[in-house]
């Protein structure tokens, strides 16, 4: 059994040699991370700044990566204003929808052919524990990561015969200071803010990409279709 553990751990650890393209919006967050990984890892980080909204981004990302395209991690993602349907605006919602699905998606649609192809792939999204009940967030956030889930379980069962993997991952509360929008509702945090109180413990970005890496890599060759909440339990309670 724990020779079976290291195996794992060496393919899992395989993941970070091969090359990998990093994408943010932020040019100066992607610098910033492309710095800290230096002399960490046996692995190319190639940087794209863009926005994966965008269809020209997607693919700048797409070229940046090249003909073979192993695994994609869906994990840009923005907060929702905490609104309760009837005070959501059309700007929280396009926003958060785009980034969110649409941009899930295109790049998701993007990388299947080079996959299918292969007849290999593994794709992981990020949703949430928004994705898994009603009480975690506003409306178009809690919208947004319940059709990542459906994005995910319908690919998953489209691709599964062309070998390619599409999983998601649910995460609870983490650390990353992920941004609220200037306004937040009132009336929708009073509601939530009980059941956000709740929450077991709050997660560090690298206990989260552990979850993460786990589905993305062949670890995870038997999983498809799996939404894993990685929240220390809340989703239980
Ligand atoms: N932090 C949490 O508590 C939490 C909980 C559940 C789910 N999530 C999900 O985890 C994922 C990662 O969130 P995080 O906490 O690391 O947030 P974060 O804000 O730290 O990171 C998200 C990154 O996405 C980038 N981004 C935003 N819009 C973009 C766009 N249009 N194109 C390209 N990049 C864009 C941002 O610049 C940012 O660097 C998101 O999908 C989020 O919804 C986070």
């Amino acid at each position: 059994m724990v020779q079976r553990l290291a195996v794992d751990a060496e393919r899992r650890r395989d993941l970070l040699h091969r090359e990998f393209v990093a994408v943010d919006i932020s040019a100066d967050k992607l610098t910033e991370f492309a710095a800290s990984l230096e002399g960490h890892i046996d692995a190319e980080i190639v940087t794209v700044a863009g926005d994966i909204t965008t269809q020209e981004s997607v693919d700048a990302i797409v070229a940046a990566a090249g003909e073979r395209i192993d695994a994609l991690a869906n994990v840009a993602g923005i907060n929702d204003d905490f609104s309760p349907l009837h005070e959501t605006t059309d700007a929280v919602w396009d926003c958060v929808l785009a980034v969110n699905v649409t941009g899930a998606f295109r790049l998701t649609r993007a990388v299947l052919p080079a996959m299918i192809a292969a007849g290999a792939g593994s794709i992981v999204n990020i949703a949430s524990e928004a994705g898994l009940r009603g009480s975690a967030s506003g409306n178009a956030y809690t919208t947004s990561k319940h059709a990542v889930i459906g994005m995910t379980k319908s690919a998953a069962f489209m691709y599964g015969p062309n070998g390619v993997r599409v999983n998601a991952v649910a995460p609870g509360g983490v650390a990353t200071g992920i941004p609220f929008p200037p306004h937040v509702s009132e009336a929708g945090q009073a509601r939530l803010q009980p059941f956000q109180a709740s929450i077991p413990t709050l997660a560090t970005a690298e206990q989260l990409a552990a979850s993460i890496t786990f589905l993305l890599s062949d670890d995870g060759v038997k999983l498809n279709g799996v939404v894993l909440p990685s929240d220390g339990g809340w989703s239980v309670q």
